[in-house]
Formats: structure tokens, sequence, C-alpha cells
């Protein structure tokens, strides 16, 4: 069975799905049919964008169940179907609109997520916003070049993490490590500061929940983040020395497509005692 089944009644051919795809193993045919190839299929992360972005249920990827169509009306009342229904229509967002959102909102932002629980309430989460194209761009370029050192000193790391796919992308014009994000969030604690990771990534995680409230979209730049862990010279480029440690790295922008469908996630897995 193929990854994907295409209702080519209904697909426009609008290439919203290639986009979408994390891991860019959708193409388009020659007919304008998004397809992925035999060889690239062991690469699908099972996130299911495809099937949830495709405007037009056109998309039905056959190795997910079958996804929960998204209520149009917005969330307004605080219920807790509605909250429920708000936690699991987040996506991360890696198409953005080119259009820069006003420092208030995002002071706003990151002033809600003072609030996210801290280790002995120590509250010692810091933040850097990078919203100069050319500092996102140089940041880019600093993951590229630490992938680079990588791939020559831990291939079977690199290998896994699909290394040399990142680098040749990247170096073919399609930005893998930050998505032409407007505005980049990153997070920081001193590096002496015990649960710095632990408060930092809650709070991202709460930041990257509040976005689609205000009408915004976001995404874990994990690779970002792992660089700027393990490369002082990318560090500096956001101006910290070794007494912070980068924790979490996220981008922010207006998201340029909505998604209609709700992809199902595992079970969870609790033991009951
Ligand atoms: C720690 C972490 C790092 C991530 N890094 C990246 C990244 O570098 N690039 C990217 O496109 N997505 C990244 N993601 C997003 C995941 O791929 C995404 O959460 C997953 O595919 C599920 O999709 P969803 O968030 O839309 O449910 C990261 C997520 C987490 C939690
Ligand atoms: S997003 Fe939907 S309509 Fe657009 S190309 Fe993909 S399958 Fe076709
Ligand atoms: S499920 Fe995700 S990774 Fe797999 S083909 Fe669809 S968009 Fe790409």
């Amino acid at each position: 069975m193929s990854l994907l089944t295409i209702n080519n009644a209904a697909c426009k051919g609008c290439g919203i799905c290639v986009q979408a795809c994390p891991v860019s193993i959708i193409a388009m045919s020659n007919n304008k049919t998004p397809f992925v190839s035999a060889e690239k299929e062991k690469r699908c992360v099972l996130c299911g964008h495809c099937e949830s972005i495709c405007p037009d249920s056109a998309l039905k990827h056959n190795y997910l169940p079958e996804m929960t169509p998204i209520r149009r009306e917005k969330l307004k009342e605080v219920t807790s179907e509605n909250i429920a229904e708000y936690f699991r229509s987040r996506r991360s967002i890696r198409a953005f609109l080119p259009k820069k959102v006003d420092k208030e909102v995002l002071e706003e932002v990151i002033d809600i997520v003072r609030y996210a629980p801290t280790g002995v309430n120590r509250q010692m989460n810091r933040w850097v916003v990078v919203s100069d194209p050319q500092t996102i761009r140089q940041l880019g370029e600093g993951v590229i070049s630490w992938m680079k050192t990588m791939i020559q000193a831990n291939p079977e790391l690199a290998n896994r993490l699909n290394f040399v796919g990142l680098v040749t992308a990247f170096e073919r014009g399609n930005d893998v490590i930050c998505r032409n994000a407007p505005h980049l969030i990153i997070g920081y604690t001193e590096t002496a500061y015990s649960t710095g990771a632990k408060d930092n990534t809650i709070a991202a995680s709460h930041l990257e929940l509040l976005l689609p409230a205000f009408g915004l979209g976001g995404c874990w730049a994990g690779y970002l983040m792992v660089a700027l862990q393990y490369s002082p010279d990318l560090k500096k480029v956001i101006g910290l020395d070794d007494s912070y440690t980068v924790h979490s790295a996220l981008m922010v922008g207006y998201p340029k497509y909505r998604y209609f469908k709700t992809p199902q996630r595992k079970e969870a897995q609790v033991n009951w005692m």
C-alpha cells in the first residue's frame, strides 16, 4: 500500500501538502498529483500534517487512523470541551506569512508564560527574541556549519538525524532550520541553575500553546536549540556566553495555512495504581 491516496476529483494540485511535510518527502507528479516515492516512505514521521492541512479533504494518509475535523467556529467559551479541542488542534507551524508580529503582542505572550510553574518558584527563565532577518539567517547558517562538523565528528548521530539531507536542502535554498520564520524566541537560564532545563521547557511549551490564541503559530526549532547548546560560537550570535544555557527555541509568526483536521496521536500509556 502506498503512503498517500489522493482523490483526484477533489485535489486542486495546490501543493500545500508538499510544503507542509516537515521531512520534504512529498513531491508533485507531472499531472500535479502529490505522491511519496517508495524509497522516501520510511522517512515519514506520521505527523499527519499532509492530510490535516489539505483544504479539499483530497489526501488520505494510509497509515494513520481517521482524523477529527476541527470545528470552524471560534472557541470562545472556556469549557473543558473547548480547551481540549484547542490543545488537540495545536499544530507545529512551518510556513509563515512574510509579516512581522508587533512587539507588544510578543511581549504579552512572553509575559503570560511567567505564570508557568518553576522549580521552588525560582522564576529564572530568560528569553532572546530574534526578529532581524539577517541574524535569523546567520543562526540557520551557523546550525548548518555545526551539522557539517558533526557529520565528520559523529557520523552515527549525523546519519540518524539526516544531517546530510538537511545540509543539502538548506544549501539549495530550503530553510529547513528556521523555516523562514519572522521571529525566533529562544529560552535560556543561568547554567548554574539546576532546574533550568525543565523550567524553561515547560515555559516554552506554554508559549507555543498560547500562540494560536493570538492568531499566531510556532514550531520548536530543535536543530537550532541543540546547536546552541553545543556550539559556543553560535551562542555568541545571540549574545550569550557559557554562564547561560539554551533550553528552548521556537519559530514564531502568522501561519500561512490553516489546518482542517486533527491527526490522531498514540494512546496514552498509563499505569493506573
Ligand atoms: C523538542 C522538539 C524539537 C523539535 N524540532 C523541530 C525542528 O527542528 N524542526 C521542525 O520542523 N519541527 C520540530 N519539532 C516539531 C515536531 O516535529 C512536531 O511536534 C511533531 O512532528 C508533531 O507535530 P505537531 O506538533 O503538529 O503535533 C520539534 C518538536 C519538539 C518537541
Ligand atoms: S493539499 Fe490537497 S488539494 Fe492541495 S495538492 Fe495536496 S492533496 Fe491536492
Ligand atoms: S505524515 Fe507528515 S511526514 Fe508523513 S508524509 Fe505526511 S506530512 Fe510528511
